[in-house]
């Protein structure tokens, strides 16, 4: 009999995405934000740059990039790269979980691209990264959420690439070391590592980058929404604060709120201690757990972010994948339902287990806190099944 723990988390937010506030958040600080004014006016340009501008120093985005709010979110950034710079050579699709494989749905059956290769691996490994031709265009997710994999750094990359490489950072920029040497493309959204909004992302652009959509026009349409050129140049104004759309000032004041305070824990060096400390929790708690272990089997691979654990019990040996399911989802609903832990149930198409989000706007004393809570309603979950 597991007792149930006492303490518990101040704060039961460890949803994946969107994810938790910043820590002391109130809505009081969007009080400042500029609604009910013209985006395109004087001071809402700037602060939609300031988005831009605190994100490059933060992250240590090289000048010469270009970086810009764009609609849709981490999905936009994402969709409108492809649609736009995709086709000018072959392409390398690496996937090892639910968010890789949507890309490569998306050029394989969306696009119809004529020569692309899939780098495919299962839930908890990577594909074989030495593989990779960087004489082609490469699609890559650098941490994936649904599996809680990431790649552990850029040195795979080559440094002398012809093709693109193309990043989904959404899950890793400002918890992970990104190798902006060895990328061209990153995007990301606000909802995620600094607990902003969700509806807009953000999208970083090399010299080569802009290079491929000033000289490469795609054969198929491009609507409005994805439109990075005019006249066959890059539509500078999209990284300058003039947005393709209309963005919401309250998600942009969210967003600058949240680099205000990743600016006050010390910027991106204090962004990923706080990531990895929540990681050294949970790891040190998987090493003694009977019935829990990483997803991702190899430890350098490990997110500190979207940390996902699988079942290990003796109890689901001898038991079918649907009771342990039904018995992992319920432990999270339990939890959910004593208002301990929010949303932590595995991705929907991930295998049966729990997903904790370490990223820094969660204290790591909460994940300390959730921890024997696990236990307790792990046990009491089998043993109203059993
Ligand atoms: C790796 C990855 N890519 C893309 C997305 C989609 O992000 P959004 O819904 O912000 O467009 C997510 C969301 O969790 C993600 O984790």
């Amino acid at each position: 009999m597991t007792t149930r723990p006492d303490p518990r988390p101040a704060r039961p937010h460890f949803s994946s995405g969107p994810c938790a506030k910043r820590p002391g958040w109130e809505t009081s600080v969007l009080a400042g934000a500029l609604t009910g004014r013209s985006h395109r006016a004087a001071p809402a340009k700037a602060r939609i740059q300031e988005v831009s501008d605190r994100s490059r120093a933060i992250l240590g985005i090289p000048e010469d990039w270009k970086l810009g709010l764009v609609p849709a979110s981490d999905t936009g950034a994402v969709e409108m790269v492809l649609w736009s710079m995709l086709g000018a050579r072959g392409v390398d699709l690496l996937a090892w979980e639910s968010f890789g494989a949507g890309w490569v749905n998306d050029v394989l059956n969306q696009l119809d691209l004529p020569d692309c290769r899939v780098l495919e691996a299962d839930y908890g490994e990577l594909p074989d990264l030495g593989s990779v031709d960087f004489a082609r265009d490469v699609v890559f997710t650098w941490n994936g959420t649904t599996s809680g994999v990431r790649v552990p750094n850029g040195d795979w990359i080559a440094a002398d690439r012809e093709g693109l490489t193309i990043c989904d950072a959404t899950s890793a920029a400002f918890a992970m070391e990104l190798a902006w040497d060895k990328l061209d493309v990153v995007t990301w959204s606000w909802q995620k590592v600094l607990g902003g909004e969700a509806a807009h992302g953000m999208l970083a652009l090399s010299p080569r980058a802009v290079e491929r959509l000033e000289s490469y026009t795609p054969p198929w349409p491009m609507p409005k929404i994805f439109r990075l050129t005019q006249g066959g140049r890059l539509n500078a104004g999209i990284f300058e604060g003039s947005t393709i759309n209309t963005p919401s000032m309250l998600c942009v004041e969210a967003a600058v709120d949240g680099l205000r305070w990743a600016e006050s824990v010390g910027g991106l060096a204090g962004l990923v201690a706080r990531a990895e400390a929540n990681l050294a929790v949970v790891t040190r708690w998987v090493e003694g757990s009977a019935w829990a272990a990483f997803l991702a089997t190899d430890p350098t691979t490990r997110s500190c972010t979207s940390i996902c654990l699988r079942i290990v019990d003796d109890w689901a040996t001898s038991r079918e994948d649907a009771e342990v399911a039904a018995t992992i989802k319920a432990a999270a609903k339990r939890l959910d339902q004593e208002g301990i832990a929010f949303d932590i149930a595995s991705y929907r198409d991930a295998p049966t287990g729990l997903r904790l989000w370490g990223g820094a706007t969660v204290e790591t004393s909460d994940l300390e806190a959730l921890l024997p809570w696990l236990d307790w309603a792990w046990a009491e979950a089998k043993s109203a099944a059993s």
